[in-house]
């Protein structure tokens, strides 16, 4: 039986999260990783993926996004490993992309590769030369497809709807791809929310980003998390140092990194019933006395993402999912 999610996903890359087009595909995925939420909680040894390979490759740094993948693959019965320290692999012999992916793909036997990297357009460029799925674990300043779907599976089991809420995206707007794909994916998918783009105004939304939202979002820019407080949902994000470094924008960086800080006193103010998220890691912005409000909804968060990320490797791998 062929459904939206086999369409969308059986035997394809997911590079970005525009390829996920109607809510009947993130219904059936989130109906799937409610399905691995109970597999994991009853310790059910899976064999869906038996006889696949599954190479996570990352090029910049990780500890949720890998692991997740890596237990992912591996509670579904695959063959799986992480290579974190690409310094050691061939790239730091100068080896391209395409050349790196199609060793690792081969060598491996690989059914899927899960790639971590540095450039915007890596996932894509990867995806053209292998012959299997590239599933983007995170590409540049741009995307994070599979953290989006794992946001947006949060919401909606915290909230039980992702319609109708003020959703406050804050911190590192420029920077961050966590908060791009998630705004594309909730505002494509979701109906009636109204966003709230808090950064200070060096850390705003790229024009060419807000470009790409669909007609008639509606969003409120702002340079502060007061005025956010009566949001459904508070995504709080880090200011990104790396980038500023690679750019050259270090003393910045100091500057802007604690500018949009939340407090638990500040949590506080916010409706009972909303939830503030964070994809991880915190620097400053997150203070540890949030921890422990009802609100706080990020160590959760974390769980749906290996929820997530079993219920992506079966749609991609897996006929008839
Ligand atoms: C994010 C990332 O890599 O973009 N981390 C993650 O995957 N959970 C966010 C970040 O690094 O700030």
């Amino acid at each position: 039986m062929s459904s939206r999610l086999e369409e969308t996903f059986y035997q394809q890359d997911f590079v970005s999260v525009n390829q996920i087009q109607d809510r009947e595909t993130v219904d059936e995925l989130f109906e799937s990783a409610y399905e691995m939420e109970e597999r994991v909680a009853a310790r059910e040894v899976g064999d869906v993926l038996a006889g696949h390979a599954i190479p996570i490759i990352f090029y910049q740094p990780s500890t949720r996004t890998a692991l997740s993948f890596l237990y992912a693959a591996k509670r579904l019965g695959a063959y799986s490993e992480a290579m974190h320290d690409m310094t050691f692999s061939s790239a730091a012999k100068g080896e391209s992309l395409p050349d790196s992916i199609r060793a690792i793909q081969n060598v491996t036997g690989a059914s899927a590769i899960v790639l971590r990297h540095p450039d915007d357009a890596s996932s894509q460029e990867a995806a053209n030369y292998a012959e299997v799925p590239i599933i983007n674990a995170g590409s540049g300043k741009r995307e994070h497809p599979t953290q989006a779907l794992l946001d947006l599976l949060t919401i909606h089991a915290k909230k039980q709807t992702f319609d109708n809420l003020k959703v406050a995206l804050v911190g590192d707007l420029l920077y961050g791809r966590t908060v791009k794909s998630l705004a594309l994916l909730l505002s494509r998918i979701g109906h009636n929310n109204q966003f709230y783009f808090a950064s200070a105004p060096q850390l705003r939304f790229p024009e060419d980003f807000l470009a790409t939202l669909p007609n008639g979002t509606r969003f409120t820019e702002m340079d502060n998390i007061h005025d956010a407080l009566d949001a459904d949902v508070l995504y709080m994000t880090r200011t990104q140092k790396e980038w500023f470094e690679q750019e050259g924008r270090l003393d910045e960086y100091e500057e802007l990194k604690a500018k949009l800080v939340l407090t638990n006193d500040m949590a506080e103010m916010m409706p009972q019933d909303a939830i503030i998220m964070h994809p991880l890691p915190r620097q400053e912005e997150l203070r540890y006395g949030v921890d422990k409000n009802p609100r706080a909804a990020y160590f959760d968060q974390m769980k749906y993402g290996l929820y997530l990320r079993m219920a992506i490797l079966k749609a991609i791998l897996v006929p008839g999912s």
